[in-house]
């Protein structure tokens, strides 16, 4: 057989590696981007990135870092300065307190979560992730070599998990349980009682820790945020991730962080320390000022959010064999989708999987959506509404059109 250096015969690569998925949300928008580079004018709505630009005070922070030199390596978790806001922004926000030396800055959430999971997780110990789940989680815990526990949320319960389910899976083996609200995918938003009740849990389980992502929580359509960690009887066993992606529209400046109980942070810190060490000195200024101009501007964002998911429901609705619960916070929707399994496209294909149908709908009606199948639940697309109001529109057309020809 002929090889080439993209596939030679004998693979050099790791296990660990070869055993990892590519984010799908990425494998997407490669698609559509092949696509549109042929001429084809694609919507994409396969990214969950805001679409608004970095507020511009926050850019100017980020300039004046450069002209005053800042150029420098930081300490590892983060400057001071930043550390101590981020204590104030949990404090202020989340009523939470912390000190610094619980705080660590990373290369975005990513990471903060990539550093808890490899922190904590030692080979065999199980995982429950809470499903749908962000596509990353499953792919850190498998690098942890950790055995994940799927839990899957009832869509009848806006897909969260109770915490009678959580009861019932916690085994001697759990060691972590990660979970995001507002969710991605499903734009869930666990209430402050159903957090307590999980709590309530966990407290009958000291052994078990959690990491709670917080990254969506600015983009909440219900208004209050509750943070796991707030539950004094189990704060200790909580790492809180968060960051400045969604929340400040600074996807591309890379940063994050999470707040843990000291030990924890300090883990994560010597991680970090052999891998990146800190993230972007000139990212930390713009970061330290965003927290230091408040949450004006994300109230903003969210206001245009809400008006898009309104939208989008709205034209979702009319949209036979979509089911999809009311997201009450981040920028998606998740309709189940199975209504389309065993249809027929206009080729003579049969739709099968959600997947089949992204990829229908990205050829047909050149609209970019993942498949759920990357979130453990293959029933459902996810749909980003982080995009121009008049592209939501024009998406949504097509889908409804390219729909109506499957039979
Ligand atoms: C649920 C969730 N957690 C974490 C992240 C990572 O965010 P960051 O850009 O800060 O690395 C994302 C980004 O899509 C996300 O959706």
């Amino acid at each position: 057989m002929p090889t080439d250096a993209a596939t030679p015969a004998v693979s050099v690569i790791s296990d660990r590696i070869n055993a990892l998925e590519a984010p799908q949300t990425i494998e997407m928008a490669k698609k559509a981007r092949a696509l549109a580079a042929q001429g084809v004018d694609v919507i994409s709505l396969s990214f969950g990135e805001p679409d608004f630009q970095t507020p511009q005070y926050i850019k100017d922070a980020a300039k004046q870092a450069i002209d005053e030199g800042f150029t420098f390596y930081t300490p590892v978790p983060g400057i001071p300065q930043l550390r101590q806001a981020i204590c104030d922004k949990l404090k202020r926000d989340n009523n939470l307190d912390y000190q610094p030396d619980s705080i660590v800055v990373s290369t975005g959430a990513k990471q903060a979560l990539a550093n808890a999971v490899l922190a904590l997780v030692n080979p065999g110990d199980e995982v429950i992730i809470f499903s749908p789940f962000w596509v990353s989680y499953e792919e850190m815990v498998k690098l942890a070599e950790g055995v994940t526990v799927r839990l899957e949320g009832a869509l009848e319960n806006d897909y969260k998990v109770t915490a009678a389910q959580l009861e019932a899976a916690i085994t001697p083996r759990t060691k972590l349980v990660m979970y995001s609200s507002p969710c991605n995918p499903t734009g869930a938003v666990w209430s402050r009682q159903e957090l307590a009740d999980i709590a309530a849990v966990l407290a009958r389980h000291p052994q078990v820790l959690v990491v709670a992502d917080e990254i969506y929580e600015y983009i909440n359509f219900v208004g209050e945020h509750a943070s796991l960690a707030q539950f004094e009887e189990v704060k200790d066993q909580v790492v809180t991730v968060n960051g400045f992606s969604k929340g400040y529209a600074m996807t591309g400046w890379r940063i994050g962080y999470l707040a843990a109980r000291p030990d924890i942070a300090a883990a994560c810190d010597k991680l970090q320390s052999q891998v990146t060490s800190a993230t972007c000195s000139i990212t930390q200024r713009a970061a330290l000022a965003a927290l230091q101009g408040g949450r004006a501007s994300a109230d903003e964002m969210v206001a245009a959010y809400r008006r898009r998911r309104d939208l989008v429901l709205e034209m979702v609705k009319d949209i036979p064999g979509f089911v999809t619960p009311t997201p009450e916070g981040a920028f998606y929707i998740f309709p189940d989708v199975s209504a389309y399994f065993g249809k027929l496209t206009p080729a003579g294909d049969t739709i099968t999987t959600s997947r089949e149908l992204a990829l229908y709908l990205l050829n047909d009606a050149h609209v970019a959506a993942v498949d759920g199948g990357a979130f453990g639940a293959p029933r459902c697309l996810r749909f980003s509404t982080a995009a121009a109001d008049d592209k939501l529109i024009e998406a949504f057309r097509r889908i409804a059109l390219s729909l109506a020809k499957l039979h």
